[in-house]
């Protein structure tokens, strides 16, 4: 044991889960007395949180991660831990890959990194991958923002997306009672947090793991019911959630958010493509009718509401002509944001074992049409915003340019402004839009008062 205090650095890839994940893990760091280190080289222990969405994403960490084992085995006191999607993926076969590890930990353990780090302090070299019933957070998680913060409602995904690694690597779906996330709200709403998002793969399917079913034959706790159960904490000014399933996107859930004036009229519901053919084949379960249809519902109750969806590109058996009914779908919804991704073939899921595979070169081509289309309409729709006052909860300072504060709009729209951060952040204020660019916006603080 050193007399200074232990450091550890934190790296995070991909989803808001991770995000998530990695703030309650640094919380239990610092509660065992370590101190954060900005520059990795310079901790003791060293945690990668890791993705498998995509081939890319595995790759990234598999290039981080040669580095710090080069560096262990100069320094062999050094911890090294890796969590998230891919230690879940490759669990043991890790430890083969990279034998410096120290610790190779599912998602699903994020909660108990405490425990299994005694272990390994104690000289174990440790595989934590197997399926647990997620123990409640006891912990305070070190949160990135003063102002807005995630809060899990729904852990794992049951669905079957024939491309997707996620219930393989996530688990079976867990939901967490509404009091326990009652509960983590209303102490955020004390520390002075004033934007929660609720989190979830799918979280329209939060409530269905829980006991209760209504006189109608409904889950008692679905997200809908969340919603007006926590829509009143003192403190909280907006509320969003994500990821939407259309499959299970209802009008009651709709009208709560129009109902509901602290729930932002935000809406993120992947899409993925916008032929039939490949919405079957990939499983999802709905038809692109059905997607225009619910769009269509949330704009008659919030005609302002802002729309954002994920779309692949070169799903296995795509043709030319399935491809241009995603532009198609892309070019009518008018988007106000979607992610982009050619199709990457995962382990353990079916669609990578099918042989009617798309060439590298046509997925390339088909998602650059695509994203220059998505920044086009983003464009259109930014334009809506010119001259408008929105109100936007000020998160930070623009890190290009400190005269400058930065927050975002109820319809999630990034917007710089001219102001002080220490006077601003965390306040809700009324900006006057005037200058517009397709995924921001800039604009002036306006001298009208604005409901809080
Ligand atoms: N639960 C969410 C999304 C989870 S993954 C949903 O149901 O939509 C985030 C996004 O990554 C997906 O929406 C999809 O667009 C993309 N994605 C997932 N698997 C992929 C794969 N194998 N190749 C390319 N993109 C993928
Ligand atoms: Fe993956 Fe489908 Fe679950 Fe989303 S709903 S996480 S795409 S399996
Ligand atoms: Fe990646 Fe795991 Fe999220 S695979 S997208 S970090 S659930």
């Amino acid at each position: 044991m050193t007399a200074s205090p232990r450091r550890y650095h934190i790296t995070t890839f991909g989803c808001q889960m991770n995000k998530a994940d990695s703030e309650r893990m640094a919380g239990i760091l610092e509660e065992m007395g370590f101190q954060w280190s900005e520059d990795p080289n310079d901790a003791d222990l060293i945690l990668y949180n890791t993705c498998t969405i995509r081939d890319s994403a595995e790759h990234k960490v598999y290039s981080y991660l040669g580095r710090q084992a080069e560096r262990k085995r100069q320094q062999p006191e050094l911890t090294l831990v890796v969590a998230g999607c891919v230690a879940q993926q490759e669990g043991e076969a890790l430890l083969r890959r990279v034998p410096e590890l120290d610790l190779v930990m599912g998602p699903q353990h994020a909660n108990r990194l405490r425990d299994l780090l005694e272990q390994v302090f104690d000289g174990s070299q440790l595989v934590a991958t197997e399926p647990v019933h997620i123990i409640e957070d006891i912990t305070k998680p070190r949160r990135e923002s003063k102002v807005t913060a995630w809060v899990n409602v729904i852990y794992g995904c049951n669905e079957r997306c024939t491309y997707c690694v996620v219930p393989s690597v996530r688990g079976v779906e867990q939901s967490r009672t509404p009091e326990a996330i009652r509960a983590e709200m209303e102490e955020l709403g004390r520390q002075g947090y004033k934007e929660v998002t609720l989190l979830g793969q799918n979280i329209d399917a939060y409530g269905r793991d829980l006991p209760g079913v209504t006189p109608e034959g409904r889950h008692r706790h679905t997200l809908t019911d969340l919603l007006y159960y926590v829509s009143d904490v003192e403190g909280i000014e907006r509320i969003r959630f994500a990821t939407s399933h259309p499959r299970y996107f209802t009008e009651r859930l709709i009208r709560a958010c129009a109902e509901l004036p602290k729930v932002c009229e935000y809406f993120h519901i992947p899409f993925q493509s916008g032929d039939n053919d490949i919405l079957k084949a990939m499983a999802r379960g709905y038809t692109q009718e059905k997607y225009r249809r619910i769009i269509d519902t949330i704009r008659s109750y919030m005609p302002d509401a802002s729309i954002s969806g994920d779309a692949i590109v070169g799903f296995p058996g795509e043709t030319e002509e399935q491809f241009e009914k995603t532009l198609q779908i892309v070019g009518d919804i008018g988007f106000d944001l979607v992610n982009t991704a050619a199709y990457s073939p995962r382990p353990n899921t079916p669609a990578a074992l099918w042989e009617n595979q798309v060439s590298e070169e046509v997925k390339a081509d088909r998602l650059q049409r695509l994203n220059h289309l998505v920044s086009i309409k983003a464009a259109e729709r930014s334009q809506r915003y010119l001259g408008r006052i929105e109100e936007v909860l000020v998160e930070d300072q623009n890190p290009k340019d400190r005269t400058q504060v930065m927050g975002r709009t109820r319809g999630n729209r990034l917007t710089f402004f001219p102001g002080d951060i220490k006077e601003l952040r965390g306040r809700v204020v009324p900006v006057k839009i005037t200058e517009v660019r397709a995924f921001s916006l800039t604009g002036k603080l306006a001298e009208v008062a604005v409901r809080v």
